[in-house]
């Protein structure tokens, strides 16, 4: 059993991945992107369900990207049937398993069937806290921290934020889930070793795994061989790893 070559006592409490390559798996099979997109999903079953095995406290998956809104409109819309389809299909087990759904984004952009189906997960799990999904769909790391930057100045002309009071606590405070921890560890899949927009303000102190799986063929298997390297590593927070040890 894979999941033994872990320390249970050192999860990553925040794990965030970059669910990239689908489209490269399709083509090496001579399938349509789409499929690729297909089989993700079942990756992102497999996923959750691991994570949540594995005591991951939140899990958040890089689902679209605002650079994705300029993909064929075809893939598009595939991309937002197969979010409205996970929901449909995987609610059920996401609640008796205790998972809150929430997501992060440009979420007035989704077409109005996803963005319902998004808050529908939200209301119906806004109670569980064995482990949070969080989609980000919509998401870019920058437009996030413009979206915060933009609040608070808002706040700020009618004189409800002091700019001198103004430090890294109190302007995470605006970004789209401030209670959100930062990720502990990042995994992207596919080889690439980009950080492509994600999440540009959390994972300031984030430990990065890249992993050539592709996301169709992701499995548990491969969250325990990110996990296991993740758990080699000292974490030092720019301090020296005497400090760190003492
Ligand atoms: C990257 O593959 C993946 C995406 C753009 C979207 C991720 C979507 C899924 C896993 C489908 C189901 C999603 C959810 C959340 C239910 P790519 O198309 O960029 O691959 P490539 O780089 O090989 O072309």
């Amino acid at each position: 059993m894979p999941a033994s070559r872990l320390d249970p006592k050192a999860i990553p409490r925040h794990v965030a991945i970059i669910m990239d390559g689908n489209g490269r798996w399709a083509e090496e099979r001579g399938m349509s992107r789409i499929e690729g997109h297909r089989q993700g999903l079942e990756s992102v079953r497999a996923v959750v369900r691991a994570a949540h095995e594995l005591g991951v406290q939140t899990l958040t998956l890089y689902a679209f990207s605002l650079e994705n809104w300029n993909r064929p409109k075809r893939e598009v819309d595939e991309l937002m049937s197969l979010l409205e389809f996970y929901i449909d299909a995987e609610l059920p087990e996401v609640q008796r398993n205790g998972i809150r759904v929430t997501s992060i984004g440009r979420l007035e952009r989704l077409p109005i069937s996803t963005r319902a189906k998004l808050e529908e997960a939200e209301a119906a799990t806004r109670d569980n806290r064995e482990m949070q999904l969080v989609f980000a769909v919509s998401y870019g790391g920058r437009a996030e921290i413009v979206d915060a930057a933009r609040k608070l100045l808002r706040d700020a002309e009618v004189g409800k934020v002091d700019p001198e009071q103004l430090d890294e606590k109190s302007f995470a405070a605006y970004l789209y889930q401030p209670e959100l921890s930062d990720p502990d560890l990042l995994i992207r899949t596919s080889g690439e070793r980009r950080v492509s927009n994600f999440l540009l303000w959390q994972i300031a102190y984030t430990e990065i795994f890249v992993s050539d799986v592709r996301w169709p063929d992701f499995r548990k298997t491969h969250l325990v061989d990110a996990i296991v390297d993740y758990q080699a590593r000292e974490r030092r927070f720019g301090l020296t790893s005497e400090q760190v040890r003492s």
